[in-house]
């Protein structure tokens, strides 16, 4: 199979591309990345010597740049995603251009090619809050933040292309996902960093919101159980069952690390903040998928991961990264 993957530069997506040369040696992949902040080329680092592998610079937004790539292409899995809810209220705009848009762009380039397969992955955010219960295939999407509405509208666009060309398109609706080589704007990672530096830890409002944290290789493998074992016109959930609050995430990152509970800070709520997500993944289950990690270990792991990779992450949080930061905690942490 050749592969096309967008926003493979990313951190699930690049994962997904490592996974995908090491487990399937006849398959080929092709990344399609903007390298917009959070992508990154050293996540390719050990791949970029495979023949098999080729990286290609430049956005889904542009059918001149996507057409030929998908010509050359058996199946798109698409990652390219602004992805990070603060900054979606923040500036909803560029949500809406490469998650919506871009998606059609994408689905267009696919029919056009006459592909067999296409996989959109989405997010357990489309569901909105869920106050109880665990979110099916099945349920009414109720997105609440630009971020997610802007996802749930590229799901649309599958539907849509679905049913009116009869395009197969499989969509995975992953948990909350988190390990090596994630961007430091996310719970967990920020966490971690912030504590290796003896900074505070920014809890939105009392710190109460669960999660299900998942990792990043159990994410990658659930997305190449989908395309592989899924029927290719169907959407799956991606999820461990967890539920984790914010308050948790810190307690677990200071002691791994050794940090004083002190670092807790509690700051102004993030706008409409969704206090729960819960998924039933029973239909991938199905399929043959289950998580390896539990978020304990994953957790070790992937604190190990930060501890002895700062040559990744400290250049990240620079410039631009704290002129983010700054305007987004309220009230404003010292840094
Ligand atoms: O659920 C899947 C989604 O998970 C993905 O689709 C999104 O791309 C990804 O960003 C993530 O969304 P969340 O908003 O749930 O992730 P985030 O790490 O931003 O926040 C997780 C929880 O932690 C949430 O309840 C808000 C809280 N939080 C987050 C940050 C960044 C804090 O208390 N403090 C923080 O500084």
């Amino acid at each position: 199979m050749r592969l096309l993957v967008t926003g493979g530069a990313g951190f699930i997506g690049s994962e997904f591309v490592r996974m995908t040369l090491r487990e399937h040696p006849d398959d080929s992949v092709t990344v399609l990345d903007r390298f917009t902040y959070a992508g990154n080329r050293r996540n390719l680092e050990s791949v970029q010597d495979d023949p098999r592998f080729m990286l290609v610079e430049g956005t889904i937004t542009s059918a001149e740049t996507v057409t030929p790539l998908a010509e050359a292409a058996d199946v798109i899995v698409n990652f390219a995603a602004e992805s990070h809810v603060d900054r979606s209220l923040e500036a909803p705009g560029e949500f809406i251009q490469t998650d919506v848009y871009g998606t059609y762009v994408l689905l267009e380039a696919a029919r056009q090619a006459g592909h067999e397969r296409f996989v959109q992955v989405s997010t357990d955010e489309v569901y909105g809050d869920v106050s109880s219960g665990r979110s099916s295939e099945s349920d009414r999407l109720l997105p609440r933040s630009p971020y997610s509405a802007s996802k749930a509208g590229g799901e649309m666009l599958v539907f849509a292309y679905r049913a009116s060309y009869g395009l197969n398109a499989t969509i995975t609706r992953g948990c909350n996902t988190f390990g090596h080589h994630q961007y430091p704007e996310k719970i967990i990672p920020l966490f971690i960093t912030n504590a290796m530096d003896d900074r505070p830890l920014p809890l939105y409002g009392d710190g109460t919101a669960v999660r299900d944290y998942m990792h990043v290789d159990d994410h990658s493998r659930g997305i190449d159980v989908a395309l592989r074992r899924g029927d290719g016109i169907s959407e799956y959930n991606i999820g461990t069952g967890g539920e984790v609050s914010g308050v948790t995430v810190a307690d677990t990152v200071l002691r791994l690390l050794d940090k004083p509970g002190s670092l807790k800070q509690f700051v102004q709520d993030r706008l409409g903040h969704d206090r729960r997500y819960a998924l039933d993944s029973s239909n991938l289950a199905a399929l043959g998928w289950a998580p390896r990690f539990d978020f304990e270990t994953g957790m070790a792991e992937t604190v190990r991961w930060y501890a002895e990779n700062e040559d990744w992450w400290r250049p990240l949080k620079s410039g631009a990264f704290w002129e983010f930061y700054s305007r987004n905690y309220r009230p404003l942490i010292a840094r």
